[in-house]
């Protein structure tokens, strides 16, 4: 897996961010098992609580587009006029990433393309809920 290839993906969508009420951008980069990269950015709106983050834009493009499968997550974070920074997916991010990830799925958390820390996704969401939970 290109680490850094996803991580520069992630860099590169934060710059579409639509983030005026917070001023933090956010971008991520969705991998699927395929090699096919999503990408996504966080989306804001003035009533606060519609705002999607940019995990989950990347999520939706892709499985709209008919992809379930996927290898990893590269996500970077930054203030509007500052330097990017170790951003963890939210709590929303995490369970809706559960839907479609595995205990193994990567998930890179990226500061630039050649400082980045990498992650299973288990140990994001241990003992998360899930499909088995409703015997599925
Ligand atoms: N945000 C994300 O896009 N992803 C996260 O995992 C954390 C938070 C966004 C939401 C909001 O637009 C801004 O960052 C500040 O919370």
């Amino acid at each position: 897996m290109d680490y850094k290839k996803l991580a520069k993906s992630a860099l590169d969508a934060m710059k579409m961010s639509y983030s005026p009420y917070s001023k933090f951008r956010v971008g991520a980069a969705l991998l699927t098992k395929n090699g096919k990269i999503y990408t996504g950015c966080n989306i804001e709106s003035a009533a606060y609580s519609p705002t999607n983050c940019a995990e989950r834009t990347a999520l939706f493009k892709a499985v709209s587009e008919d992809e379930r499968e996927f290898a990893a997550i590269a996500i970077s974070g930054a203030p509007e006029n500052g330097e990017p920074q170790y951003c963890y997916p939210c709590g929303v991010c995490r369970q809706m990433l559960n839907e479609f990830f595995t205990d193994d799925t990567t998930v890179i958390i990226v500061k630039t393309s050649e400082d980045y820390k990498i992650h299973n996704f288990g140990e994001l969401l241990p003992f998360g809920f899930g499909a088995e939970n409703l015997s599925m």
